[in-house]
């Protein structure tokens, strides 16, 4: 949801702005831009449309200064266009900034600058924050007193970095949305994300709401805004940075479906010893006085917990999965018992945290499953347990769907043997530690590009399932028509026939899902829909020969636990919306419309 990156250093830093901002496009696409500056004026480069456009812009310019901001946007206020593409200016040309994420008060704002004489160019909140620091420089304050106070009139959510003409500096603040600081050897970067600059320094400092870093090439302040200074931790962060490349592949949807045997084991990994299950700094019996888990979560991460919830009631354990859109404005009752859980692969998602938020303010305990460590998910939930999945560059998530459900897994155990409702099933704990192989066999194997040519041409896709099944349903549905733009559905296979049975043709295609738990009954909803015409595909284990009998096509997966064969199932339907995209010639790694992180609501 927009990127920003700022490099200070003592070399041209445009090589290294374009680099971060190639590595962000994954947040917009929409537009982008850069601003230089050689420490006297500042110049600005943006364009409308990828990376690609500001690239060829800038052959025709000739930019260069050690100093730099960057941004590649997701459309909020104001269409994709040259005048709403970041970097923004005050009317003078003197002050510079990159903005992500909303403020909500920029009509008032930009009343009152009007009022003052101030004109705007862009439809954007963003071009109010140039102007309110212009506006300070205009009345005598320092360049850093000018953005403090700017800062201070701001409401909304925002990460912001800024040029102020005549110095080799970068000002930069954050409210609700993410900034990482990232210190190399004589060089410094200021992104949304650390794959941004992650090929040039690994030490970062996840810097924190109303933190204020002022970055000069020989160093750096870290103060709160209102100007006491503030000490962050210097971390390492673990990821290579080819993990996030695309190391050969055309897309890294493709690339990161096929790394999941990989990053499935990295999620499990010394988390399943000897039939219990170690969550480091969650020692045995630390949830005993869980009552009842409330997930919040959106998107592909909500059916993550969708899944979730069915596999905590199996364990005995009262579980809900709540969109976190919802929940953030009309929560459900909570109590000391209650333990929230927010799933969110970024731990950036503003539904996610604003639902994250109101449980924080209640007695219930909060808990984060994040892929990334230092995310504000992770910072703001009484705990946090990462999924371990690696960089997912690709809008469409696909590896961190299965190791949200890994972990989710190990959790219903853990819970249940706390909690005393059930003795843990170690059957489950024994499937998880074989689930990279049998990820492995789906991911190697060729049938569903074969079934994605044969059913091309079809109007509608239905996904049903029942169980952990659903969330399955649900999820390939989205994967299919985020990145296809086909129409397609996931529905409880009970309920086809209360309603959605009315839409099936012949040139329906209906997906259904077997886990191997309650098979018979899905098979009945799949004659209902096959005597309407449609045709079905079957996904489910191996060894089910009667439900291979019933449907059209058959996709099978290894017969494992059907608590987790959904996770199996879940690659195939990843694989059948990569290769239906593929043939549609779709931009499968930045579908239209979308964003990999969403910082606004
Ligand atoms: O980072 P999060 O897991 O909180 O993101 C939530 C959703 O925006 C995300 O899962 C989205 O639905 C995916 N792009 C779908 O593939």
């Amino acid at each position: 949801m927009c990127g920003i990156i700022a490099r200070v250093g003592y070399t041209d830093a445009v090589n290294e702005l374009m680099v971060g901002l190639k590595n962000l496009e994954y947040r917009g696409y929409d537009s982008a831009g850069i601003a230089v500056t050689d420490g006297t004026q500042i110049d600005v480069c943006k364009t409308h449309g990828e990376i690609g456009a500001l690239r060829s812009a800038l052959k025709a310019r000739s930019l260069t200064g050690a100093v730099g901001i960057g941004h590649t946007r997701w459309s909020t206020h104001g269409p994709p266009t040259d005048a709403n593409a970041h970097p923004h200016t005050d009317d003078t040309g003197r002050v510079c900034v990159v903005h992500n994420g909303i403020i909500n008060n920029h009509e008032a704002l930009r009343t009152e600058l009007q009022a003052g004489g101030h004109t705007f160019t862009s439809e954007t909140d963003t071009e109010v924050v140039p102007n309110l620091i212009a506006a300070g420089l205009r009345e005598g304050r320092s360049p850093e007193d000018a953005f403090r106070d700017a800062i201070e009139r701001l409401e909304g959510s925002y990460a912001i970095a800024a040029l102020i003409e005549g110095s080799n500096t970068v000002y930069a603040t954050r409210n609700g949305s993410p900034l990482v600081l990232g210190l190399g050897e004589e060089t410094s970067f200021l992104a949304s994300d650390v794959p941004a600059f992650l090929e040039f320094t690994d030490r970062v400092i996840y810097l924190q709401d109303d933190d204020v870093a002022i970055v000069r090439p020989e160093g750096f302040e870290l103060t709160a805004l209102d100007g006491t200074p503030v000490d962050r931790d210097i971390r390492t962060v673990e990821w290579d940075a080819n993990d996030t490349s695309k190391a050969g592949y055309s897309h890294f949807m493709r690339k990161e479906i096929d790394e999941q045997p990989t990053s499935f084991r990295q999620t499990i990994e010394g988390r399943t010893a000897d039939g219990t299950v170690e969550l480091e700094s969650l020692p045995p019996g630390e949830f005993a006085d869980t009552r009842e888990v409330v997930f919040v979560a959106c998107g592909t991460s909500l059916h993550a917990a969708m899944y979730g919830a069915r596999l905590f009631h199996r364990r005995g354990i009262r579980a809900t999965a709540i969109r976190a859109s919802e929940f953030a404005h009309d929560p459900v009752p909570l109590d000391d018992r209650s333990l929230v859980i927010a799933v969110t692969q970024s731990g950036e998602t503003a539904d996610t945290l604003g639902s994250l938020r109101v449980a924080n303010e209640t007695d219930a305990r909060t808990l984060a499953v994040t892929n990334v460590v230092g995310s504000t998910a992770a910072r703001e939930a009484d705990d946090a347990i990462f999924i371990r999945a690696g960089p997912e560059i690709g809008v469409a998530a696909t590896k961190t769907f299965s190791s949200q459900v890994g972990v989710l897994a190990l959790l219903a155990e853990r819970i249940a043997v706390d909690t005393d409702a059930d003795p843990g099933n170690p059957a489950v704990l024994e499937t998880l530690a074989q689930l990279p192989e049998h990820i492995q066999a789906v991911v190697d194997s060729p049938a569903t590009a074969q079934l994605a040519e044969r059913y091309r041409h079809a109007d509608a896709y239905f996904f049903v399932g029942r169980g952990v099944g659903y969330p399955v349903a649900c999820e390939g549905a989205l994967k299919f028509k985020e990145i296809t733009y086909d129409h397609a559905e996931g529905f409880a296979a009970g309920e086809l026939k209360h309603g959605p049975l009315a839409l099936v043709t012949p040139n329906t295609v209906v997906i259904a899902l077997f886990t191997g738990r309650n098979d018979h009954l899905t098979l009945h909803n799949v004659e209902e829909a096959r005597s309407r015409g449609a045709s079905v595909i079957g996904i489910g284990p191996e060894s089910s020969t009667d439900v291979q009998a019933a449907v059209d096509e058959y996709l099978s997966v290894p017969s494992v636990h059907p608590e987790l064969a959904g996770i199996l199932i879940n690659i195939h339907l990843q694989l059948l919306a990569y290769h239906a995209a593929n043939l549609r010639n779709r931009a499968i790694d930045k579908p239209r419309n979308l964003a990999k992180s969403v910082t606004v609501e």
